[in-house]
C-alpha cells in the first residue's frame, strides 16, 4: 500500500459501515442482498464502498466507451482494497437530447447527490465528459461532499476530410454554411457525415466538453493530465484504473470536494478557461459549481480574468488544431506550466498533492499548439462580460471566436420572437436584413428555451451567405456551442421570457455593441421602453406536470448559473435513517 493509500480513518467509521457492520435485522438484509449478487462477505465488509457513477448510454456516443472504463476503475478499486459498485446515471449525450441537455444538467446533479446519499457508499468515481455531464456530476458530488474523483471521458481522435483537419461541431457549422452558400455539394455533405467523428469520446475541439474537463483538472478534481487523454488511447483505461486506486486512499484520508473546490481553485479554473479560449458555457457552469461549494462567483470575475489571460491553446474554434494535438503538445499540465505565475499553486488536488507539484516539470512539446505567453493565439479578452440597458445583469461574448471588425458595431435589429420564428424566416428572401443588421433571438433563456439551448449562433441568412457574409452581430438570451464561432452576444440577463429588456426590442431598433467598453446598448429612449414594458405580458407557463414544472419554477438566470434555487448551498441534508 502506497503512502497515499495509507488508512487514516478506522474502517468502522466508514459511512458504509452503518449499512453493513451493524448487528440487526436490516444490516443482515444489506449483507444478504449484497451476497445475492455473488459477492462474498469479505469482499465488502469493512472495505470502502466506491460508487462508480457511470453516464454511459447507447445514445451518448461521447460516452460509448465508458462501460469498459468502469471496468478499469473497478480494477483499481479492488486492487486498493475497496469494493466498487457501478451506478448508472442520467446520460446527457449533447447532440441527441432535445430540446437541450442543459435542461437536464440540474437533474443529473440531483440524481448524483441522491444516489450518493441514499446508498451505502463512501466515495465516488464520476465518469463523464460530454458537455453537461461534467458540471452535473461535479455539482452533485459537491452537494453530497463525499470523497470524489472525476474521470473525463477523453476527446475523440483527430479527424480529416480531404486533407484538412476537421473538428466536431466547428466544421459541422462551417460546412453547413458552405452548403447553404452553394460552395459544397449535397454529396460532399453526406460524405463528411461519416468522417467528422470517427471514435468514441467527446468533441475533439475546444468545445464545452474539453473546456469543462480541463477546468475540472485545473481545479484539482482529476488526476494530473487526465483531461486530454484521447478516449481511444491505451493511456485512458490506465488513468481510469489509477483513479479507482486513488479514490480508496481519498476515502481513508477523508479528502472531500469541499477541500478541493476552494475560492483559489475556482480562480485557477477561470484562468484556465481563458487560456484555453474555452466555451462560454463554462461561465454558467462555473457559477453553478461555485454555488454548490458555497462560493459566490459573479460575472466580473470572468471579465477580470479575460482582461489578463491570453488564449494559449491553439485549438478550434479559436485556433487551428484538435484535442489530440493539444494532448501530444503536453496537455493541460503543460499549458498550466505556462500560466503558473498566474495560478494559486498551493491548491490541493485529488492525488493529495498540490497543483504546483502536479505541474512542476511539465513541458510544452509544440509551441504552435500551446503558445508562449508572448505569442498568444489572439490578443484581447477571450471572453468578455457586457452590460448595458439591454443586459442589466450581464451578457457574455467569446471575443476570441468573433470577427474583430464587429467588436464595435451599431446596427438595426432584426428580431425573432423565438426559435421557431427564426427557423421559419431566417432564409426568407424578403427578410429585411443586411450584413450590418443585428440578429436578435428572444425566448432562448433558462425558462424560455426551455433550458437555455445553444441557439445563440443564429445562422447567417442564406441571401447574405451568397454575398460572402460569414459573421454578423447576434444577440440572444441563449447559449452557443463551445465548438461554434461568431460575434454572438449570449446569456443576456435577465432573459426575455421573464420580462428582461431583450423582450422589448423591436425590428429596426438600433443596438450598439462595444466589446472594448464592455457595453451592450439598446438605443431607444427610456420613455419608449417604459411604454413597451407597460404593454408587455408574461407568457403563460408551459409545463403543467413533470420535470418541466421544477425547471420553470426554480431555475435561476444565466448570471446565477441557471441552478435550481432549492439546490443552492445551505444547511446539510440529514443522512438517511438506516432501519
Ligand atoms: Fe458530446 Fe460534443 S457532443 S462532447
Amino acid at each position: 500500500m502506497s503512502d497515499a493509500n495509507r488508512p487514516h480513518r478506522p474502517r468502522a467509521e466508514l459511512r458504509s459501515a452503518r449499512w453493513y457492520l451493524a448487528d440487526d435485522m436490516r444490516a443482515f438484509a444489506h449483507r444478504q442482498r449484497t451476497q445475492q449478487m455473488g459477492f462474498r462477505r469479505e469482499d465488502f465488509m469493512g472495505r470502502p464502498v466506491v460508487a462508480v457513477v457511470n453516464t454511459w448510454s447507447e445514445l451518448s456516443p461521447c460516452h460509448f466507451h465508458l462501460r469498459d472504463r468502469a471496468e478499469a476503475v473497478k480494477r483499481g478499486v479492488w486492487q486498493a482494497g475497496g469494493f466498487p459498485v457501478e451506478l448508472p446515471a442520467l446520460s446527457l449525450g449533447e447532440v441527441l437530447v432535445k430540446p437541450t441537455t442543459m435542461m437536464y444538467r440540474n437533474m443529473l446533479a440531483m440524481e448524483v447527490e441522491e444516489l450518493l446519499r441514499s446508498l451505502p457508499v463512501d466515495g465516488a468515481v464520476l465518469l463523464g465528459g460530454c458537455d453537461k455531464t461534467t458540471p452535473g456530476l461535479i455539482m452533485g458530488a459537491l452537494s453530497m461532499d463525499l470523497p470524489a474523483i472525476f474521470v473525463p471521458a477523453g476527446p475523440m481522435s483527430n479527424a480529416h476530410w480531404r486533407g484538412q483537419k476537421v473538428g466536431a461541431g466547428t466544421h459541422t457549422r462551417k460546412y453547413w454554411d458552405e452548403l447553404r452558400a452553394g460552395k459544397i455539394t449535397k454529396e460532399d455533405w453526406v460524405e463528411l457525415e461519416s468522417r467528422i467523428t470517427r471514435t468514441a469520446g467527446t468533441c475533439n475541439t475546444m468545445g464545452t466538453a474539453s473546456t469543462m474537463t480541463a477546468i475540472a483538472e485545473a481545479m484539482g478534481l482529476t488526476l494530473p493530465g487526465a483531461s486530454s487523454i484521447p478516449a481511444s488511447d491505451a493511456g485512458h483505461p490506465r488513468m481510469a484504473q489509477e483513479a479507482g486506486e486513488r479514490i480508496v486512499g481519498m476515502i481513508f484520508e477523508d479528502l472531500k470536494p469541499s477541500a478541493i473546490v476552494t475560492r483559489d481553485a475556482l480562480e485557477n479554473g477561470l484562468a484556465t478557461l481563458m487560456a484555453l479560449g474555452g466555451s462560454t458555457n463554462a461561465v454558467v457552469h462555473l457559477v453553478a459549481m461555485a454555488g454548490r461549494a458555497g462560493l459566490k462567483l459573479d460575472l466580473d470575475a470572468f471579465d477580470a480574468h479575460g482582461r489578463r489571460t491570453p488564449v494559449l491553446a491553439n485549438v478550434f474554434p479559436a485556433g487551428g488544431n484538435l484535442m489530440e494535438d493539444f494532448h501530444f503538445a503536453g496537455g493541460l499540465p503543460a499549458l498550466l506550466g505556462r500560466l503558473k505565475d498566474r495560478l494559486r499553486l498551493d491548491c490541493r488536488t485529488v492525488n493529495g498533492r498540490t497543483l504546483g507539484a502536479n505541474i512542476a516539470g511539465a513541458k510544452v512539446w509544440d509551441d504552435e499548439v500551446i503558445r508562449p505567453l508572448d505569442r498568444p493565439v489572439s490578443a484581447g479578452a477571450p471572453i468578455a462580460v457586457l452590460r448595458g440597458n439591454l443586459a442589466p445583469d450581464g451578457a457574455v461574448i467569446k471575443a476570441s471566436a468573433a470577427d474583430p471588425k464587429l467588436a464595435r458595431h451599431r446596427g438595426k435589429a432584426v428580431v425573432f420572437r423565438n426559435h421557431a420564428d427564426m427557423s421559419a424566416r431566417i432564409d426568407d428572401p424578403a427578410l429585411d436584413v443586411d450584413a450590418g443588421s443585428v440578429l436578435v433571438l428572444q425566448d432562448a433563456g433558462p425558462v424560455g428555451g426551455p433550458g437555455m439551448p445553444e441557439w445563440g449562433a443564429l445562422p447567417i441568412p442564406k441571401k447574405l451567405l451568397a454575398q460572402g457574409v460569414r459573421d454578423m452581430v447576434r444577440v440572444s438570451d441563449g447559449r452557443m456551442s463551445g465548438t461554434h464561432y461568431g460575434t454572438c452576444v449570449l446569456h443576456v440577463a435577465p432573459e426575455s421570457r421573464i420580462g428582461g429588456p431583450l423582450a422589448l426590442v423591436r425590428d429596426g431598433d438600433t443596438i450598439e455593441l462595444d466589446v472594448a467598453a464592455r457595453r451592450l446598448h439598446l438605443d431607444v429612449p427610456d420613455g419608449e421602453l417604459a411604454r413597451r414594458r407597460a404593454e408587455w405580458k408574461a407568457p403563460p407557463r408551459r409545463f403543467a406536470r413533470s420535470y418541466g414544472v421544477l425547471l420553470e419554477r426554480h431555475i435561476g438566470q444565466a448570471n446565477e448559473g441557471a441552478d435550481f434555487d432549492f439546490l443552492a448551498h445551505g444547511p446539510s441534508v440529514p443522512e438517511p435513517e438506516i432501519y
